[in-house]
């Protein structure tokens, strides 16, 4: 059916000997600044895209922070984000527009711009009319033919993209930073997305909640696993991510982890957790595993 419109910016779907994989979305959502969204979703974005899966990287957040990593901070003047939250497109290539390949293989991008800040407003007067919170998903599920992953990363600000986002997510990843502790953000996390669930009859997997820029085995840090995973249980995921200066340097040079320090700590981290979260089958691990072990 999607092969009857042309594929410009995005490799088609890989296909997957005896089984097709299920395309799944994913939003990295905390609502405190600076605890690792953007980070972690374009790291385990270029995870998955190394271990050759179709990856589109949805940036959702008008600071623009994994748009600037792509280069694609002049903006994509052909994104009309009045259609992509507000108006259900009738073709899968209406949505496809919107996303932009990068220079990296196997990663496209939907960036984001200031405009987003505006279409909340709009989102919040179609609410009146219905359930306007639905149409990200109904739009991104045109593209599942296309992507083995949507990744997508969230500004911190409460608001109806993030609504959406959630809504157009089969799991939700929350980074959590040592240095910020709170249970009340998260658990007001998953008291959304439980009521999400219910008032649209939804499967939105709360998939856990894992810790960065763990700068060592502290006292301080042991204490804070803890009382996490006695509130949180198994939701509360035993992998943590270290404190990793290649990260912000990466940051600097607009190179997402792995092209910059393959072999540092955190991209070591982000790997075990992807595979943690079991997102790689057997094969596209092998791929990855070639990747680590070649050159540079
Ligand atoms: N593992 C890490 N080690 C060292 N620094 C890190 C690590 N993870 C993130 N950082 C740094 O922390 C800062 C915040 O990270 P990031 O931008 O990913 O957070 P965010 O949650 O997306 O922030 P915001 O809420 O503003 O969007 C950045 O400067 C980043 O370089
Ligand atoms: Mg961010």
């Amino acid at each position: 059916m999607y092969n009857k419109f042309k594929v410009n910016s995005v490799q088609k779907k890989s296909k997957h000997k005896g089984r097709a994989i299920m395309s799944q979305v994913i939003s990295l959502i905390n609502e405190k600044g600076g605890v690792g969204k953007s980070t972690s979703a374009i790291t385990i974005a270029q995870i998955l895209a190394i271990a050759r899966y179709k990856v589109l990287l949805i940036d959702l957040d008008p600071q623009m922070n994994t748009t600037k990593m792509f280069g694609q901070d002049g903006g994509n003047p052909g994104i009309n984000y009045e259609h992509l939250f507000c108006e259900k497109q009738l073709r899968p290539d209406a949505v496809l527009e919107f996303t932009c390949p990068t220079e990296y293989e196997n990663i496209s991008i939907l960036s984001a711009s200031r405009e987003l800040s505006a279409i909340v407003y709009k989102i919040y007067e179609r609410s009146k009319e219905g359930a306007v919170e639905l149409i990200l998903k109904y739009n991104l599920g045109l593209l599942k033919e296309l992507y083995d992953y949507i990744i997508v990363d969230n500004s911190p600000f409460k608001s109806y993209l993030t609504t959406c986002a959630m809504c157009a997510s089969d799991k939700v990843l929350t980074p959590i930073c040592v240095d910020n502790f709170s249970y009340d953000g998260l658990m007001s996390l998953i008291d959304i997305i439980d009521a999400l669930n219910g008032k649209y009859s939804l499967s939105i997997e709360f998939a856990g909640i894992f810790m960065t820029r763990v700068a060592g085995r502290t006292t301080l840090f042991r204490q804070m696993f803890e009382s996490y995973e006695n509130m949180f249980g198994d939701k509360f995921l035993p992998v943590s991510i270290r404190n990793c200066i290649a990260v912000s340097e990466s940051n600097t040079t607009f190179e997402p982890l792995l092209t910059y320090d393959k072999r540092c700590t955190a991209a070591q981290d982000y790997i075990e957790l992807v595979n943690y979260l079991k997102l790689m089958d057997s094969q596209h691990f092998n791929s990855l595993e070639k990747y680590m072990k070649g050159g540079k």
